[in-house]
């Protein structure tokens, strides 16, 4: 963080006491701070606190009253390397998202050239309400890093989710950010991709529709923050460009099991995307089956659940990350595979999302863990590569 300039903007929530905490904790780490803070801010917590611990001014209007000189927010959004809305309201995050410039914060925003990270804070029911979940996910879509909110006592007397995170994490959320080529350095990940294609005689098989362009970005994303990759690949046209990329070429069920227990033996991690068969001809014949008058009938039998097999082999402090393609009861399928399979988290997409899938460019998923279920924007898939590493690497750093 040394060196490492950021706009802290303030809104009008309670949580407004641990901005105090967060300006401690960045300037601690050798970083610069700049408040600037809504008018319902400042009843939260006063601009003398805020100047004395930044040692600027602190801005929240337009004009600065004294000589009427122009606060530039332009130059405010040049001159961070972050921006950081902690704590931010509902009406700051709506404002945010329909680019309701009427307050020094939200044109400073609007001028950021600097990623922006959110820590919501708010009652549980305000966070819930799909009008803020709809403007977060808006946020999300526009690039912006949310923190979510912790679960925990509110300042209603309730307990749910939407007290803003502690201080502390933020900075940690920054901190990989700014050293996010590291962030899986030393680690080891196994990413299967791709379909896998079940021979039914020698110019046959069976086969899908994945392109592996997921699990192909997820290898990229995982390569570029530092880690080592094992890439047990299907049969693809795609090329891996990064030099941390082993990529290993199968083409059945049953070569791709063989390589990913091979690789997860010492892995840290291990993303399995690819879409496995589930089963395979009992028998591949040698020759060209040839054209008949009669139907035919091809016996198949299970292939082995390889997800299955490496979750139930799982070591402490390894992860499992697992994919869900569900045509129909999405959640509680999914939810069913990540206990069966012993996953540590599970990405549902489901065909029935318009963009999401096979082939296609973009994604649109879900992440689901035992406690939550986090909904995402459709984006590129390398943004939603982006979105699920954050996650590998959080809860990498739990274990
Ligand atoms: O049960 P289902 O195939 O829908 O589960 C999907 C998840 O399980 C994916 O992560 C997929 O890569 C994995 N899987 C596997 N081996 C199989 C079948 C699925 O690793 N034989």
């Amino acid at each position: 963080m040394k060196g490492k300039k950021i706009v802290l903007g303030i809104t009008g929530s309670i949580a407004a006491y641990k901005a105090a905490i967060l300006i401690r904790a960045l300037i601690k780490k050798g970083a610069e701070v700049q408040v600037v803070i809504t008018p319902a801010g400042k009843e939260f917590i006063t601009p003398i606190t805020l100047s004395a611990l930044t040692s600027k001014p602190v801005i929240s209007e337009f004009f600065a009253q004294r000589d009427g000189t122009w606060n530039s927010h332009v130059d405010l959004g040049l001159w961070a390397d972050a921006m950081v809305i902690a704590p931010a309201t509902a009406s700051t995050i709506g404002k945010m998202a329909h680019g309701v410039a009427d307050n020094m914060l939200i044109t400073t925003y609007l001028s950021m050239k600097a990623p922006v990270f959110v820590a919501p804070a708010m009652d549980l029911d305000m966070f819930a309400h799909p009008s803020t979940q709809n403007n977060l996910n808006i946020l999300r879509s526009y690039g912006n890093h949310i923190i979510e909110p912790a679960s925990g006592d509110l300042a209603s007397h309730l307990v749910g989710k939407g007290r803003m995170e502690e201080p502390e994490k933020i900075v940690e959320v920054l901190e990989s950010f700014f050293n996010q080529q590291q962030d899986l350095k030393d680690k080891k990940v196994l990413i299967t991709a791709g379909p896998t294609y079940e021979k039914i005689d020698p110019v046959r098989f069976i086969g899908n529709y994945s392109s592996g362009k997921m699990g192909y970005a997820l290898a990229e994303e995982c390569a570029s923050r530092g880690a080592e990759v094992i890439l047990v690949s299907g049969p693809v046209t795609l090329k891996e460009h990064h030099p941390n990329i082993r990529r290993i070429d199968v083409e059945s069920a049953e070569e791709m099991y063989e390589e990913a227990r091979r690789a997860y033996t010492d892995a840290d991690a291990g993303i399995l995307c690819a879409a496995v068969a589930d089963f395979t001809p009992d028998h591949t014949a040698d020759h060209k089956i040839k054209r008949g008058k009669d139907g035919m009938t091809i016996q198949l039998k299970p292939t082995k659940d390889i997800a299955a097999s490496l979750g139930a082999t799982k070591k402490e402090g390894q992860v499992l990350v697992g994919f869900a393609l569900e045509t129909n009861d999405e959640q509680q399928n999914a939810k069913g595979k990540l206990e069966r399979k012993n996953f540590d988290f599970i990405v549902l997409n489901s065909l029935n999302d318009k963009g999401a899938g096979f082939r296609v460019d973009t994604n649109k998923i879900s992440i689901i863990d035992r406690q939550d279920t986090t909904s995402y924007p459709l984006k590129n898939k390398s943004e939603v590569a982006k979105d699920i590493i954050d996650r590998l690497v959080q809860t990498l750093n739990k274990n």
